[in-house]
């Protein structure tokens, strides 16, 4: 499972790349709104940050087809071909995807809270479809399990596309999807810093730390052995 940042704001993206192994940063016309700065300026700042090869995922904001196609084609000539647009799932949404796959664009389907929009999203050729985990629990439903459910579809209708999940809260929501082995997480900077804080971790290299010193010599490591 690839392990994407969803946020624009540079500073946590520089810092999350620092300490994790992380495969790029998705954003969404609210996110861009949220870092407050112009989306091209920002965008770029990213995309310098995590390199061509690492994937960078924006969202289309025209209503219909042809308005989408002409934001992939400006989001691609700022930002590079490789990056994938982000298509809402819907009527005029699956129009853009089949033209944009044609015309050989990366394509991540989103705003998904239906196995249903995922299916035909697929059979656009979308290479990614969104689904929205947490959203998806606060209407009374469960997202992981939908999540799972289109992974499944994918795989038995042999759909090239991939489960690229967002909107996560958690943790266990991300780690039951890893285990399933869908094709990626978008993840927000604050939850990504939730995933390895535990007091009995900490505890544990404190001990080792503590044991150590107590063999050699406060503040000194094997370096100075
Ligand atoms: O791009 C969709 C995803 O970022 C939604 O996340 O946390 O706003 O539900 P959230």
């Amino acid at each position: 499972m690839k392990l994407i940042i969803d946020d624009a704001n540079v500073d946590k993206i520089k810092k999350i790349c620092e300490f994790y192994p992380v495969d790029g940063v998705t954003t969404n016309p609210s996110i861009l709104a949220k870092s407050g700065r112009q989306p091209f300026d920002v965008l770029t700042e990213i995309r310098e940050l995590i390199g061509e090869k690492a994937e960078l995922h924006v969202q289309a904001v025209a209503a219909e087809a042809e308005g989408m196609l002409l934001d992939a084609k400006r989001i691609t000539e700022v930002l590079g071909r490789s990056t994938y647009i982000k298509i809402p799932a819907v009527p005029e949404g699956f129009k853009a995807m089949m033209a944009l796959k044609k015309k050989g664009y990366r394509v991540t389907a989103t705003a998904i809270y239906t196995p249903m929009q995922a299916y035909l999203a697929g059979k656009c050729g979308a290479d990614y479809a969104a689904p929205y985990i947490n959203r998806i629990d606060n209407m009374g439903y469960n997202g992981v399990a939908v999540a799972k459910k289109i992974h499944d579809i994918f795989k038995k209708n042999e759909l090239p596309t991939e489960v690229l999940a967002a909107s996560f809260k958690n943790s266990q929501q991300v780690l039951e999807l890893c285990e399933y082995g869908i094709g990626a997480a978008t993840v927000a900077p604050d939850v990504i810093e939730l995933f390895v804080k535990n007091p009995a971790i900490n505890a544990a290299i404190d001990d080792f730390t503590a044991d150590f010193e107590g063999l050699v010599g406060s503040g000194k490591s094997l370096k100075d052995c």
